[in-house]
């Protein structure tokens, strides 16, 4: 982490990117150009109507997905030159994700859901306990280990996403409406909580969503319009640093 800190490069560049899917014998232009620079440890936010464009973004920064043209630099790394099998290492080690809809294991306890992708990234076991408990200890469940998602309030099993994405101690945690099943006084506790772990942890959170509640809490916003970035700007909590002209 000490390393990631004294990197001031942007975490990510997005330059000219575009994505067109095929439909049939029509074309859908889902991104026409999107253009971004997200500094590190930064909770970042494209704010958008649905249809605009987010999840198609979000899933080409994160590899799930490839642009039709343009370029994705993350961490330095240009994606267009990795393959599927460096790509997917790369998801791993560096990369979060959570859903809207917490896609959580139903038959595994809230521990065993966070420490799944450790085991799959080999780290062996008395490692994967320690992280485990931390990730809990800093999402505020360590009394709920034991439970299954059923068990627990939408909120909570968000929190057990959130603690998931967080174990594998990823550079960079994206979020796909993560607030979109959650009442507003829960999406607040959520959102208060990404803000907490990129303070308290120094990870990137990159969020898209169409919440408006996501102004009181995210350093900056990218407004995305029909598949561009609009505006871009910083709130009101922005960290000092970010407010030195384009040092990110
Ligand atoms: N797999 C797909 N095939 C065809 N069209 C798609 C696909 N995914 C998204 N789209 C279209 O691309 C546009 C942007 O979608 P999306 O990225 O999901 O927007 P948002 O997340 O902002 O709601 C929409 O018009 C959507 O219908
Ligand atoms: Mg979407």
């Amino acid at each position: 982490m000490t390393e990631q800190q004294a990197n001031h490069d942007p975490i990510i560049i997005v330059e000219g990117v575009t994505r067109i899917y095929q439909v049939g014998s029509n074309q859908v232009h889902a991104l026409r150009g999107v253009d971004m620079v997200v500094p590190r440890s930064i909770f970042a936010a494209v704010k958008g109507r649905s249809g605009s464009g987010k999840t198609t973004l979000l899933n080409i920064i994160g590899g799930l997905d490839r642009a039709t043209a343009g370029k994705v630099i993350l961490d330095g790394r240009p994606l267009d030159n990795l393959s599927e099998r460096q790509m997917t290492l790369m998801r791993r080690h560096m990369i979060g994700f959570v859903f809207q809809s917490f896609a959580l294991l139903p038959t595994f306890s809230a521990f065993e859901n966070i420490e799944l992708p450790l085991r799959i990234a080999g780290v062996p076991r008395r490692e994967r306990v320690e992280r485990v408990r931390r990730a809990l200890s800093v999402v505020g469940l360590s009394r709920w280990a034991n439970h299954r998602p059923h068990e627990l309030s939408g909120g909570q099993q968000q929190r057990v996403a959130i603690a998931r994405a967080l174990a594998n101690r990823p550079a960079l945690i994206l979020a796909d409406e993560p607030t979109g099943e959650l009442d507003s006084v829960t999406g607040r506790e959520i959102l208060a909580l990404f803000r907490h772990i990129v303070e308290e942890e120094g990870v990137t959170v990159l969020m898209v969503t169409h919440d408006p509640k996501v102004e009181e809490f995210a350093h900056r916003i990218y407004e995305m319009v029909d598949g561009r970035i609009d505006r871009v700007r910083d709130t009101a909590v922005t960290p000092f640093a970010l407010q030195q002209p384009m040092a990110v």
